[in-house]
């Protein structure tokens, strides 16, 4: 196949496995085999080393909500170079910073109002963290340390946040981790304890519930923070049941507890809202977002509080004895404020709220393949499980995981065109999150792929 120009694929390949180390990838998977290059982007789609096309069905890693190849953004962050690189926000203040928070503060539910930016989604759940344990500290409550987190849910990989991210396997060879972490039941209702297994609304409030059942556990004098994702990507998307939150809040209130609504994935129009607390109508104490605050045109994240847990740092002499070299970089306050005026200028929130039911409907159509046990999701944020028998939900052994994961479907679904991901760490799933300007076409390009894909899957078990 030929190279697209400049584009010297052999030089390429062989520096990037003399050199590179991809993240979360078995790197023996490329012993005998090129890496995937990813060149080039516009719009919708993603494009290799030889110009072949794939629809980016998961926004690369859930950031690019405006899609590829947006000049304007782009500018934005050339022209912010140009003016002021970079300054720290270690003592001072630069204007694209301020207008971002300012911006976010404006558009974040209820009272959260102070922004303290990082660069990634991981340093936001740490950052969080930190400043629980610290606001505590500071109120005369030192004990308040403890973090609960819903079973295989995904909060980072730095060793605070995988303290608090729930995934077995992920956190094995860096254990101990930082002490603290508590598992609570995650909102998968497709796999339910029998007793709430009929009922979406009583398996809500009993998942929530729960959390009080830990709080007592572990002694509530212990216990800082609950962090929640509004909808849980992994495992394949968790929608909440109705009342959940309300009943989450009810908690968190009665035991002192703060409610960290991580918002990494969920933020930034992925469920049709700036925010997905503002979508399951709960108020959370902090939000940690990251990826699409800036589409992936530069790198950013950060935490939205309240002034009520940033009084002890307002007055006196208390310092949140935190911070980050290039958290809040102007480059990418600048990019982040560009992207929002794409958001508003192409009303995408109203795009995702107009197409998602036929979003939906279109992914349901999969539900009459034998492998395919639920499609479940909100917004353009949706999880397919696939399962070894329709009726009694078995899912893949160990062994069958691998084949048909890592052996096939990955592979497959990327030669097809489509980039999605086979995740594991809990059931098997597909996940898929757009670009937030996707329409009917690309649902049906999506669709079709899958069909053909798992189709075959399903004659190979
Ligand atoms: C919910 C959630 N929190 C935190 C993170 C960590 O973000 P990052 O990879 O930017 O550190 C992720 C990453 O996918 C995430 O999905």
């Amino acid at each position: 196949m030929s190279n697209q120009p400049g584009i010297d694929n052999a030089a390429l390949q062989e520096a990037a496995k003399r050199n590179l180390w991809l993240h979360f990838t078995r790197m023996s998977t490329f012993a005998d085999a090129d890496m995937p290059l990813i060149v080039r982007g516009s719009g919708q789609y993603v494009y290799d080393q030889h110009g072949k096309r794939y629809l980016d069905g998961l926004s690369g890693l859930f950031v690019s909500q405006i899609g590829h190849g947006r000049a304007e953004v782009a500018e934005a962050g050339a022209r912010q170079a140009c003016e002021l690189a970079y300054f720290p926000l270690w003592s001072y203040a630069n204007p694209r910073a301020i207008e971002l928070a300012a911006r976010l503060a404006d558009l974040a539910p209820g009272d959260l109002n102070r922004v303290f930016f990082t660069t990634s989604g991981s340093e936001a759940v740490e950052s969080a963290w930190k400043l629980a344990k610290q606001y505590f500290k500071t109120i005369g409550e030192p004990d308040r340390y403890k973090v609960l987190s819903r079973e295989i849910a995904y909060h980072g990989t730095s060793l605070g946040a995988l303290a608090i991210t729930a995934l077995p396997g992920i956190k094995a060879p860096y254990e101990p981790l930082p002490a603290g972490g508590v598992r609570i039941p995650n909102t998968n209702f497709y796999r339910a304890p029998g007793f709430v297994a009929d009922d979406w609304a009583a398996f809500g409030l009993w998942a929530a519930d729960e959390i009080e059942r830990a709080i007592l556990r572990e002694g509530p004098e212990s216990v800082a923070a609950v962090f929640i994702e509004p909808v849980q990507n992994s495992g394949g998307c968790f929608p909440p049941p109705p009342g959940y939150f309300a009943r989450v809040r009810e908690i968190c209130d009665r035991y002192g507890v703060l409610l960290v609504s991580d918002e990494v994935i969920c933020a930034f129009g992925r469920l049709g809202y700036y925010f997905g607390a503002e979508r399951y109508g709960y108020q959370p104490d902090i939000i940690t977002f990251a990826k699409g605050v800036t589409s992936g045109y530069a790198p950013l994240g950060g935490m939205l509080v309240s002034d009520r847990l940033m009084e002890p740092f307002i007055e006196g002499h208390t310092t949140f004895l935190h911070g980050i070299t290039f958290a809040g970089h102007p480059v990418s306050c600048a990019v982040a404020l560009a992207n929002l005026d794409v958001f508003e200028k192409e009303d995408l929130l109203g795009n995702v709220r107009a197409n998602e039911a036929a979003f939906r409907a279109t992914l349901e159509k999969l539900n009459d393949l034998p492998i395919v046990g639920e499609v479940r999701g909100d917004g353009y944020f949706y999880g397919i499980e696939l399962v070894k028998d329709k009726v009694s939900r078995e899912t893949f052994d160990d062994d069958e995981s691998e084949r048909l994961l890592r052996g096939f479907l990955s592979q497959a679904l990327f030669s097809a065109g489509l980039i999605c991901r086979a995740d594991d760490r809990g059931d098997p799933v597909i996940q898929l999150a757009p670009p937030l300007t996707c329409t009917q076409e690309h649902f049906n390009e999506i669709e079709q792929v899958l069909r053909s894909v798992l189709t075959e899957a399903w004659s190979r078990i």
